[in-house]
């Protein structure tokens, strides 16, 4: 039986943390040869809110470097840039042209920069369809989101359904899937760990980063655990370890925040030395074989859908 074609992307937009690895790397690394997987990096999406060249291509060599590190065999799954895949301009443009302005109104990520007073492009607001033409491009079956984009997918499942009506069965309606994950990862404040808020611990952090960051966690001196420093805890140590641990130092936030700097640290450490090994070069050649893969099947793809408008 064939797998079932999966495709996720991200966009390139700055270091990652120990909340996205454990959020949203790590499900994805343990499920990703289940299937047909690709893997995207959303750099014209990032053109909505980037305007740095040079930001814009180091994230993208970074993230690349991020998922090898993690786990990502791009010999088990095509991993793309967007930008090299001309077809999805194409496509997102044929389906902006199906659906109405009302109906991307709607959107959250258009509505909440309105809703916060921030200019919002057009291409910001047309960004659904850029996202359902990565998706449906690839008689995509399963996409892996966090709970924010699930909207995303939904408007893609309304481009399947406008295209086809307009111009007969061409595409196939892809399924959200929240992959499970370890829940919210708290940052250093006990808020959602996130790089809007600068509360993150670096995922690649050197040792002093890390030992900063833990030693930045915010602790309250009432209970009789510093709950900040075991919620994050208990993703490098198994629980019944860590009980006797914080036993053991009870009341003494340094020692036990220390210890948790050393069992970070000695996770990080090897991923640390794999990511250092893998060289822009490297990269290149992953990005150039992606691009091939996945250039094959839009195009063969986009003949279907030239024709079925007209354009062909
Ligand atoms: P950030 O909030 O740092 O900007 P993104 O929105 O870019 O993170 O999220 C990238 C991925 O990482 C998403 O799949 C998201 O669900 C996951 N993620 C981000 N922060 C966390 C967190 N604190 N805990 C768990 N998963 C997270
Ligand atoms: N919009 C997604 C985000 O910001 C990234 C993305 C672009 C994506 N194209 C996609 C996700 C296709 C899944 C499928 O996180």
């Amino acid at each position: 039986m064939s797998k079932k074609r999966l495709l996720t992307g991200l966009q390139p937009s700055g270091a990652l943390h120990i909340g996205n690895y454990f959020g949203a790397l790590k499900p994805f690394v343990d499920v990703y040869t289940d299937y047909d997987s690709m893997l995207m990096i959303a750099d014209l999406h990032a053109l909505t809110s980037l305007r740095d060249p040079q930001a814009l291509r180091q994230s993208t060599t970074d993230i690349v470097k991020d998922y090898i590190t993690s786990g990502v065999d791009p010999k088990k799954a095509i991993l793309f840039r967007q930008s090299d895949v001309l077809e999805h301009t194409e496509l997102a443009w044929i389906f902006e042209c199906l659906v109405t302005m009302p109906f991307l109104m709607q959107a959250h990520a258009y509505k909440d920069k309105v809703a916060k007073g921030m200019e919002a492009n057009a291409g910001l607001f047309n960004y659904p369809m850029l996202m359902a033409a990565d998706i449906l491009m690839y008689d995509t079956e399963v996409v892996p989101v966090g709970e924010d984009q699930r909207q995303h997918v939904e408007y893609a499942r309304e481009a399947v359904t406008k295209f086809n009506n307009a111009y007969g069965e061409t595409f196939i309606a892809p399924q959200e899937r929240v992959l499970a994950g370890v829940g919210i990862v708290p940052g250093t404040d006990g808020q959602k760990m996130s790089k809007s808020y600068k509360n993150t611990i670096p995922l690649f952090g050197t040792t002093e980063e890390i030992k900063k960051a833990v030693m930045g966690i915010v602790t309250d001196s009432s209970g009789n655990r510093p709950e900040n420093v075991y919620a994050i805890h208990k993703l490098f140590r198994a629980e019944a370890e860590l009980e006797a641990l914080y036993e053991e130092h009870k009341g003494k936030y340094k020692d036990l925040k220390e210890a948790l700097a050393a069992d970070i640290d000695a996770f990080i450490a090897p991923m640390r030395e794999r990511r250092a090994s893998i060289t822009n070069a490297d990269v290149e050649t992953v990005l150039k074989d992606g691009a091939v893969r996945a250039r094959e099947r839009a195009s063969k793809k986009m003949a279907e859908v030239r024709k079925a408008v007209g354009l062909a």
